[in-house]
């Protein structure tokens, strides 16, 4: 494996996914490239249906890709075999679904939930209590240890989610719409917990959402149209250093985030719908010119 992709968190070359039912062949990845750096929190929005889901699977483990190479962590997935991919989503992965149900077990306490991950590791139950109470104390919901799931409200129960996901140690953490479910005060506490998850522990995160308030608290926001990033959004550094003192409602107001285009291996650029607008363009050619050192894309 080249050297520089073992420094990264996730690589992503050239990803295509395509999903075949009986009548129709979807492409949902169509030769997506990516690169993570360890330790990022990262956001990835886009539309309905633009193919979020389908990467984050690809990156957790859970579906292989159908052309296209991932690394996570220094360990190319497409060169693992079943079982490898098994004890690679236990050990790399950690993750957070939109549901927290679908998190938890709801015959267990929150305590035991944490715990269940441990179990198959030969962790002792001592050793097994005290780091599940730790995770528990760390997302701030220690004192509901002894509740079940449908006993806590749904931001409790993704704080629990959330311990459980950090059970193992994982090196990144994937999160489907996290707060997809809650109102927007628990949606402000959850990305709060997530930042310091990242700053605190140094950990890599990365979150699919809709939610704007998140994607507004993150240094990068990549956005995925049609199978592939379109735009990333890179948060300007003075807005950085002023993010702990600002509610979330100065935060939407503020202009937080620069946008760059992304420009593909073969050094193609999507346009936005709202740009070709914009610029009265509506044939599917464009007229490309060099000028005082800028490229200016005209009718
Ligand atoms: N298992 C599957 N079988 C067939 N098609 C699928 C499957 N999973 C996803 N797709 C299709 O792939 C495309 C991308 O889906 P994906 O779930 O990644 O979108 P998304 O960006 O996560 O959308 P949303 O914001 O609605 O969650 C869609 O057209 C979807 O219908
Ligand atoms: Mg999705």
């Amino acid at each position: 494996m080249p050297e520089e992709k073992k420094n990264d968190a996730v690589v992503c070359d050239g990803l295509v996914k395509i999903f075949k039912t009986e009548d129709v062949e979807v492409m949902a990845l169509q030769g997506l490239d990516l690169r993570i750096g360890k330790g990022e929190l990262v956001a990835i929005i886009g539309k309905s249906g633009s193919g979020k889901s389908t990467l984050l699977n690809m990156i957790g483990g859970l579906d292989r890709p159908t052309a296209g190479r991932i690394y996570v962590d220094g360990q190319d997935l497409f060169a693992m075999n079943e079982a490898q991919l098994v004890s690679y989503r236990r050990s790399t992965v950690g993750f957070v679904w939109q549901n927290s149900a679908q998190n938890l077990f709801p015959y267990l306490t929150a305590l035991q939930n944490v715990e269940a991950p441990l179990y198959f590791t030969g962790t002792s139950e001592k050793a097994r209590k005290e780091k599940a109470m730790e995770l528990l104390e760390l997302t701030g919901i220690s004192h509901r240890a002894s509740s079940y799931p449908g006993q806590l409200s749904g931001g409790e129960q993704q704080r629990v989610a959330i311990a459980v996901s950090l059970a193992l140690d994982p090196k990144i953490l994937l999160a489907d719409e996290p707060t997809g479910s809650v109102d927007s005060k628990t949606s402000d506490m959850i990305q709060d917990l997530f930042r310091k998850l990242n700053t605190e522990l140094g950990l890599t995160i990365i979150i699919v959402t809709h939610d704007i308030s998140l994607a507004n608290k993150v240094s990068r926001v990549i956005m995925v149209s049609d199978g592939k990033i379109s735009t990333e959004k890179i948060m300007k550094e003075s807005y950085m250093k002023k993010l702990d003192e600002l509610s979330t409602e100065n935060l939407k107001e503020m202009d937080s985030h620069e946008e760059y285009s992304v420009l593909d291996k073969a050094r193609r650029v999507q346009l936005s719908e709202d740009a070709l607008k914009e610029a009265g363009i509506d044939s599917h050619m464009v007229k490309v010119e060099v000028k005082d050192g800028k490229i200016i894309i005209s009718k």
